[in-house]
């Protein structure tokens, strides 16, 4: 017998059925809400709302799990690579051999951009956020590539053009925005070498591709590349449901996750840090001043909507610190001031009563100032990261017959039925 709901409203009782997931996940299913009781439900931000049903990625807040298409984080952090790990969330099965390589051509095959895109670059002020430039440059891929609307076999040349271009678009953004001849990608290189050796090969100092440097990024990548239905994704999904392009849908995917609450706090944790060592602000001032609500200092890369204990990939992450900064021979005070944070932080009442621990926001900085990326990029490389995580809910949504376009409802709370004024006989002072 199919478990339901009772909801008793105006004294009236209506039965809704109740949904359950592969993981023992309940949800009540209200889509015949209105039409029996005239009532909507209320849940500003979603956080109690499903949106859809969804095979991608599995996480449970309570234990800090993570599993995409049922492999836990920490194995395919180990054993796995970016590109095999988005064929995985793309496709929903581990890459055969044969698979992964024709991918890998694939990849490197589509990594160049049209030269007129690169014109585009040109007319950005030197300063411009790369994350809006990559936003606009995704979109743009529609214009210039009118004939990979045509979505063919499982991991199509669509979904392989955005991810190869993306890399190629990121480090250009970089190499133009200071004043450095574009590094064109290398057939010999993998997607991870390819771009670091994008981002920083010159002439005076031929980049040398370090196995371990490259080890990190995948990692990196693969911690990013999927989250259920976090803000960008719902936007992409959102916007995908008017069936319009994956490029658009895609290109507001990176301008939602570029925000400071979402993928932008891997730069705001930097510069909080920055912010701390500069100031000379003590570790329980910031505590303090995060606690404080007349205060909107927040302690960045902390907190979660749905952890409530330790993000999995945080603590991956914060392993890679020691790694990849051993790895250059670097250290970063910066580190220091984090680990500090997190110890006082997670021993404050204010924070443990919250279920307020780091995110994977918190440590990810460091280990790409250790690999040499600019703080202004950190938002683009989470991007390039979460890009096989978008595709995937992008083609699960708009293959799913039960999904419809997003149409939410609202409660009004404005003005009631009143008549329109003629301006001669309105009263009170001009206001313009
Ligand atoms: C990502 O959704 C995802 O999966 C996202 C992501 C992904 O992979 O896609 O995991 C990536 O976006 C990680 C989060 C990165 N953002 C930050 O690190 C910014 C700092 N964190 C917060 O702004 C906040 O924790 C959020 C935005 C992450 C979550 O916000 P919620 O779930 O809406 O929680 P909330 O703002 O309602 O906070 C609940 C309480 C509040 O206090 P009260 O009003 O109950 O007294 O906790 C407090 C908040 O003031 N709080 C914090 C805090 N985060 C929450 N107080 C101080 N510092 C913080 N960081």
């Amino acid at each position: 017998m199919a478990e339901t709901a009772t909801l008793i409203i105006d004294g009236k009782e209506i039965i809704l059925p109740v949904i359950e997931g592969s993981e023992g996940e309940k949800a009540i299913d209200i889509r015949g809400l209105r039409q029996n009781t005239g009532c909507i439900t209320f849940d500003p931000g979603y956080g109690n709302t499903g949106a859809c049903r969804s095979r991608i990625t599995f996480m449970n807040g309570e234990q800090g799990v993570l599993r995409y298409r049922g492999i836990p984080i920490e194995q395919l952090a180990e054993h796995s690579t970016f590109v095999e790990t988005a064929f995985l969330l793309i496709t929903g099965k581990l890459p055969t051999r044969e698979e992964l390589t024709r991918t890998s051509v694939y990849l490197n095959d589509f990594s160049p951009i049209h030269e007129n895109m690169r014109l585009f670059y040109r007319n950005y002020p030197p300063k411009a956020h790369p994350m809006g430039i990559l936003s606009a440059m995704v979109n743009a891929m529609r214009s210039f590539y009118p004939e990979l609307m045509e979505l063919d076999e499982e991991m199509n040349r669509t979904y392989l053009q955005i991810i190869s271009k993306i890399r190629t678009m990121a480090a250009m953004a970089y190499r133009i925005s200071t004043g450095q001849r574009v590094v064109y990608p290398r057939p010999d290189l993998c997607y991870c070498a390819n771009f670091l050796n994008m981002m920083f090969d010159s002439e005076v100092v031929p980049y040398r591709v370090d196995d371990d440097l490259v080890r990190a990024l995948n990692v990196f990548w693969i911690l990013h590349a999927d989250h259920e239905q976090n803000c960008s994704t719902t936007a992409v999904r959102v916007v995908g449901s008017s069936k319009v392009n994956i490029y658009a849908a895609i290109s507001t995917g990176i301008s939602a996750l570029w925000g400071p609450l979402h993928g932008g706090a891997n730069q705001a944790v930097i510069q909080m840090l920055e912010q701390i060592q500069r100031d000379g602000m003590t570790i329980e001032q910031c505590v303090a001043r995060a606690k404080d609500k007349a205060d909107d200092f927040r302690l960045m890369g902390f907190g979660h909507r749905v952890y409530k204990t330790y993000d999995p990939r945080a603590k991956i992450m914060k392993k890679m610190c020691d790694i990849v900064l051993s790895k250059v021979k670097r250290e970063d005070p910066l580190l220091d001031i984090a680990r500090k944070l997190e110890e006082v932080a997670l021993e404050d009442t204010y924070f443990k009563e919250k279920n307020l621990y780091p995110n994977v926001d918190f440590y990810s900085g460091i280990v790409l100032r250790a690999l040499g990326i600019p703080t202004d990029m950190f938002t683009v490389m989470f991007a390039i990261g979460r890009l096989p995580g978008w595709i995937a809910q992008w083609k699960e949504d708009t293959s799913d017959p039960e999904m419809k376009i997003s149409r939410p409802r609202q409660i009004y709370t404005g003005e009631t039925l009143s008549d329109y004024i003629p301006i001669d006989q309105r009263s009170g002072e001009t206001i313009c």
